[in-house]
């Protein structure tokens, strides 16, 4: 699969993390939300950002997971990471994810950088479909994804266990016809 390692959008630089990225990764998902919906351990310690970090260039080789760092072209602030994940099937599905720091929510650039990589997941890597699944009560996400132009396709009932109570998945999708009319 041809990966590559750099984009630009308007305002962002989309670029693979470096291991100078991880104090600042470790800043950023020591809030446990974020860690959390981000599907990160917790607590998160910053042998969990450097370890992490040290997995990418054999990830990018392997094709299957892309984790990208989110910067900010003006400032050059590291403020975020979108993904393409679990792409195990040539032109298959591949699983979308996205989260920022807390300081720079409300500004659009998950929405960005996301476009962004749905983008990439259709024109450069050749897949079928974008989906992701989205806990129930993540308004921002689900913003995220319908400005994206994902479509709710299902519910996965009572699916992940958190703090005491099980808490329904939401299954969003969109395909590359759909796409493509978007374009
Ligand atoms: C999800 C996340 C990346 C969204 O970041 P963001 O900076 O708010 O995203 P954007 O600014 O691009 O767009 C969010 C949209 O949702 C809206 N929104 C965000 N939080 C909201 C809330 N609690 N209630 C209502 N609307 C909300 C924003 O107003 C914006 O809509 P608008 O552009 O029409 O004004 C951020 O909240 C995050 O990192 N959360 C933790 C990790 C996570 O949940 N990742 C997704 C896993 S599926």
């Amino acid at each position: 699969m041809q990966t590559i390692t750099e984009f630009e959008t308007d305002r962002l630089v989309i670029r693979q993390f470096s291991e100078a990225d991880a104090p600042k990764v470790f800043e950023m998902l020591s809030d446990e939300e974020i860690a959390r919906n981000a599907g990160a351990p917790w607590p998160y310690e910053m042998k969990h950002a450097t370890g992490w970090i040290s997995m990418h260039d054999d990830l990018f080789k392997k094709g299957e997971t892309l984790p990208y760092a989110i910067e900010v072209k003006d400032t050059e602030e590291l403020i975020g990471c979108v993904s393409l994940n679990n792409m195990y099937t040539p032109n298959g599905p591949g699983d979308l994810g996205f989260w920022l720091g807390r300081n720079y929510w409300g500004n659009g650039y998950a929405t960005e950088a996301a476009k962004c990589m749905i983008e990439i997941g259709f024109q450069t890597l050749g897949l079928n479909k974008v989906y992701t699944f989205c806990l129930s009560g993540n308004v921002g996400s689900e913003h995220v994804l319908k400005k994206c132009g994902l479509i709710r396709e299902g519910v996965l009932r009572q699916q992940m266990p958190r703090g005491g109570k099980f808490i329904d998945m939401i299954y969003y999708g969109i395909l590359r016809e759909e796409w493509s009319q978007t374009i």
